[in-house]
Order: structure tokens, then C-alpha cells, then sequence
């Protein structure tokens, strides 16, 4: 992935109303981000050490929000809020951390707690307050999800206690005229039930945001933007057939219609039918020209006897860039490459531990490609999370079924199938896969699912089919719910499920004789093989 600019430069967006979340380095900061969006309201994410006035009041938000962090404010060199937001009039909002941070820095204490508070709790409402108008009452005795070890003590000047739990005594605080707030919990999780409305009252009726933030809205200004990088130059976006790819390719014909070329490249790693329906969707659905490279001997052959995973990975990518770079050409070349990035890959993180850090996989996209090619980037969905990519998607009036179609990794089922790969395996993993997800779909859980596969292993066992000795290959399935791909969890099928697939594979798939499940989450595993 390419990252190339800073994130906090002024949005983009100068119409909508914004707000700004600075991070102290939270698991869930990006929580309160998807909570904002999907109310409508534009916000961005800043690093709480990256902040100049003059920036943030080029951004102008209408109010800024204060994320947790692991750090305590009581530590010395802790992560601290430049001191001149308090002064800026605007709406401020404290998240854990944040609200610690916010009543330390205004003049109150903040203590190690005898009660450390992690997961469900429950908070106590004693006085009624905008912020909770419409949510909770005085009196309301509310779930929410705590995760903290420290806890105000006592409050600085103009604040008062709105909630209160075992742990947090100030679990709630508000100083209504300066349009302070403060939880010690984090609403921005599933597991505070009402905590996106809370976030709801905070942006529309404390700060007054509108919003205006709506797909529609993004399609036209996105257009503009394009128009006006692009001008009359040449743009040349590679498909990968995944919902980013094709979506940002939508998008830029659109905008720009015959100045972009769409690129194709068919490596042979793909699932049953994907080629197929990524040619349809563009060239009948929408009726945009396409190249369809089709290059699957050159990739197979060049990964014939290549069993190491980072080996796959490099060769693979390397080829896509060549083949790329000859399509490319072949149209008499172009000034900009279009790509999918997204926000969270561009949200610069907040790091406390500061190590180096490890290659854990050589990610495949087109990477290396601007460089090589001196092209610049057009990247017109960096400002979106997936859910906003797939409603634009929508907008753009595409099929349900592509927009909803799970993850697939650049370096396709090369990375499905440890060891060597051969024409034989792939067929076989091919077959897998589609009963594999045709079950899932029968059952109605493919939306519920982040991500889910079939690989083939290189371990062969013996079985009994009828009368017969069989020595086939193991095949392992793998689901996953996930938010993002960062972290992951395994799905938890039920057994007569999981029996169900085990018997199709093994019946239908001739060359498969065991089936197994992958209950590892990540970390420690990842969500691919290899
Ligand atoms: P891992 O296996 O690293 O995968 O847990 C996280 C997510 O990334 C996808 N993935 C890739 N996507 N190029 C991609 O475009 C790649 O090289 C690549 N490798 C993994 C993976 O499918 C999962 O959604």
C-alpha cells in the first residue's frame, strides 16, 4: 500500500460539517470514526502530536472528540492535548483517556483506581444533561463498556457528575456552558448499547452538525475532484475484482469516461467464474472498456517449484507489474494510476512501543507500480471506511452481490495453497471453495462474515470411500468476522454446519478425503495461509 500524504492536511470535504477526533492510541479510535460517519457526519483522525492551531482551524470542526489511549495521565511523558483546544470555543468531548486527559489538563485529579473496570458495566444516571437528551433519563441504570484502571477524582471547575458506576465515580461529567463533556466508558462500542447515540447528541445537537455527510453528496464533490486533478491527462486503474478496485474505477469513468483505461490482469489464481463476472460487470453492466489480460500461463509458470510463501508473493507481484506495465503501453501509457486505498490505510497510528516494525506479509496491490512507471496517484476513496465504499458502490447503482462479495487477497489462491502450486490443485481448491461459500450463502450467514475460504494443504491422508483406500489431500476451511482484517476472529459455525460442508467436499471434490476447520484468530494467526 502506498501512503502518500499526511492525513491531517485540511479536508477535502470543505462543505460538510466536521469533526475532528484527535488519537491518544486506542484500539477503537476508529470506532468513534465509523459511529460519526454513520450518522452522518465528516470526521477525521488525527495523531494528538500532529496538531498546529492554524491547521485545525483550517479544518474547522465544530467540535473535537478526545479518544482513549493504554497510556495513564498520571505518568510523566504521557500523551497530552495541545492546551489550546480548551480556549478555541468549540464543543470538546472526552473519551476514557480522553475525559482523564481533558480534567487533568483544566485543573482536576485524576487517581489510580481501587476498582479496575474491564468489559460490561453498568452506569448510574443522576442528572439529566443535553448530551444524554433522548437516550437517558435521570435515574437510568445503563450498560456500557468500561476498560480503564485509573479514574477521576475530582472534577475542575464548571463540570458536574451526570453518571456514576462502581468504579467511576465520575463516569459521566458535563460542563454544559463551555460544551465540555466527559465518559469514562467507550460508547463508541457495540457493547454500549446506546453509545452511537450518545456520539449522535454530542455532534448534532451540542455541536449543531447537520448531517450532510451522504454517499450522493460524496459521488458529486468526488467527481469534481477528479475532474480538476486529472484535467485532460490519462488514467490507467487496475481491477482486481474487489469492491475498492471497481468501485474507484466506476467512479473515475464517471468522471472522466474515455480518459481512463481499465486493466484487467487474469493470473490464473482466480475462483471459480471471478474473471467472468468482473468482465461483465464492466463491460455490459456498465459498459466501460476493458483489458483483459490474459496471462494465467505466464504466473503458473513462473510459480512452478516456488513453495516459499514470501517467494510466491514477490514473484506474483512482480509479474503483475510487468504485465501492467505492457497493457499500459500497449495504450500509449498515462499520467495516473487510480488505486482503491482506503482510510484506515491511510490513518497515520499512534504508536507507544515504538519497535520496528516486521514484515509479515509482502502485501500485493499494485505497489511498486507509480514508482516504476513515474505515475502519479488518483486515490478518491482514501477518505472512506469499506461500509461507506460498499454504499457508494450503491449509489453507483452496482450489483448487491458484488458490492457484499467478502475480501480477496491480490495474490489470489496462490496464497490458498501451501507449497507448490500445479494446475491440479488449483482445480481442486477451486471446487472447494464454491461449495464451501454456496453453504455459507444457503445459510444465510455470507453477510455475517467477514471473510471466508477454502485452502488446500500440501499433507496428504489416507480415507475409505465405499470399499476403497483412499490418499488424498486435507482441506481446510476458514471464517472470519472482522472489522477491518487488522484483528479477526473465527466464525463460530455450528457442528451440523460445518458436518454439512465436510461431507459435499469430501463427496463432490474428487482429490479431497478430510476436512477440517481453522478456529485460530488473529493474532496469532493471520487471516490468510500464507
Ligand atoms: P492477513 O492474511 O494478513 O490478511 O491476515 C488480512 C487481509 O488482507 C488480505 N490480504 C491481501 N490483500 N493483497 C491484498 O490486496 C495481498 O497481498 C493480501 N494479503 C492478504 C486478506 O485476504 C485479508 O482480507
Amino acid at each position: 500500500m502506498i501512503q502518500t500524504s499526511a492525513t491531517n492536511a485540511p479536508s477535502s470535504s470543505p462543505h460538510h460539517d466536521r469533526i475532528l477526533i484527535l488519537d491518544f492510541g486506542s484500539q477503537v479510535t476508529q470506532l468513534i470514526a465509523r459511529r460519526l460517519r454513520e450518522s452522518g457526519v465528516y470526521c477525521e483522525i488525527w495523531p494528538f502530536n500532529q496538531t498546529e492551531k492554524s491547521k485545525i482551524e483550517a479544518f474547522a470542526p465544530k467540535g473535537i472528540i478526545l479518544s482513549g489511549g493504554p497510556c495513564s495521565v498520571r505518568d510523566a511523558g504521557s500523551p497530552h492535548a495541545p492546551t489550546f483546544i480548551y480556549d478555541m470555543g468549540l464543543p470538546l468531548f472526552g473519551i476514557c483517556y480522553g475525559q482523564q486527559l481533558m480534567v487533568q489538563q483544566m485543573g482536576g485529579v485524576v487517581e489510580k483506581g481501587e476498582t479496575r473496570e474491564f468489559g460490561r458495566a453498568y452506569v448510574d444516571i443522576v442528572e439529566n444533561s443535553p448530551m444524554l437528551e433522548g437516550v437517558w433519563q435521570n435515574g437510568a441504570h445503563e450498560q456500557v463498556w468500561m476498560s480503564h484502571g485509573d479514574h477521576v477524582a475530582k472534577l475542575p471547575s464548571g463540570f458536574r457528575i451526570v453518571g456514576k458506576s462502581t468504579g467511576a465515580p465520575y463516569a459521566i461529567i458535563a460542563d454544559d456552558v463551555r460544551r465540555f463533556y466527559g465518559v469514562q466508558f467507550h460508547p463508541e462500542v457495540v457493547h454500549t448499547p446506546h453509545g452511537s447515540q450518545l456520539l449522535k447528541n454530542f455532534t448534532h445537537k451540542v455541536c449543531g452538525c447537520r448531517g450532510d455527510w451522504t454517499m450522493k453528496a460524496f459521488r458529486e464533490e468526488a467527481i469534481q475532484k477528479i475532474r480538476a486533478q486529472v484535467g485532460q491527462g490519462r488514467v490507467i486503474c487496475g481491477l482486481s475484482g474487489g469492491v475498492d478496485s471497481s468501485v474507484t474505477a466506476i467512479l473515475l469513468h464517471e468522471a472522466i469516461g474515455d480518459q481512463l483505461s481499465c486493466i484487467y490482469v487474469d493470473t490464473g489464481l482466480m475462483r471459480t467464474s471471478e474473471s467472468e463476472q468482473v468482465v461483465s460487470l464492466f463491460r455490459e453492466h456498465y459498459n466501460i472498456p476493458l483489458i483483459h489480460e490474459k496471462a494465467q500461463d505466464l504466473f503458473l509458470g513462473a510459480l512452478e517449484g516456488v513453495s516459499d510463501p514470501e517467494t510466491k508473493r514477490k514473484t506474483i507481484g512482480k509479474l503483475f507489474i510487468d504485465v501492467f506495465d505492457r497493457c499500459s503501453a500497449s495504450i500509449g501509457g498515462a499520467e495516473f494510476l487510480a488505486q482503491g486505498t482506503l482510510y484506515p490505510d491511510v490513518i497515520e497510528s499512534v504508536s507507544f512501543t515504538g519497535g520496528p516494525s516486521v514484515t509479515i506479509k509482502s502485501h500485493h496491490n499494485v505497489g511498486g507500480l507509480p514508482e516504476r512507471m513515474k505515475l502519479k496517484l488518483v486515490e478518491p476513496l482514501r477518505e472512506l471506511f469499506k461500509d461507506e465504499v460498499r454504499a457508494l458502490g450503491r449509489e453507483l447503482g452496482m450489483p448487491e452481490d458484488f458490492i457484499r462479495r467478502h475480501p480477496f487477497p491480490g495474490p489470489g489462491l496462490a496464497i490458498r495453497l501451501p507449497g507448490e502450486i500445479t494446475a491440479e490443485k488449483l482445480a481442486i481448491l477451486r471446487k472447494a471453495d464454491v461449495i464451501y461459500i454456496e453453504e455459507i450463502k444457503r445459510a444465510g450467514l455470507y453477510d455475517a462474515i467477514w471473510q471466508a475460504f477454502a485452502v488446500l494443504l500440501p499433507v496428504k491422508t489416507v480415507g475409505v470411500m465405499g470399499d476403497d483406500r483412499t490418499y488424498d489431500f486435507v482441506c481446510a476451511l476458514r471464517a472470519v468476522t472482522s472489522t477491518d482484517g487488522m484483528t479477526a476472529d473465527y466464525y463460530p459455525f455450528d457442528h451440523e454446519f460445518l458436518g454439512r460442508v465436510s461431507s459435499r467436499i469430501v463427496n463432490e471434490v474428487k482429490g479431497i478425503n478430510r476436512v477440517v476447520y481453522d478456529i485460530t484468530s488473529k493474532p496469532p494467526g493471520t487471516i490468510e495461509w500464507e
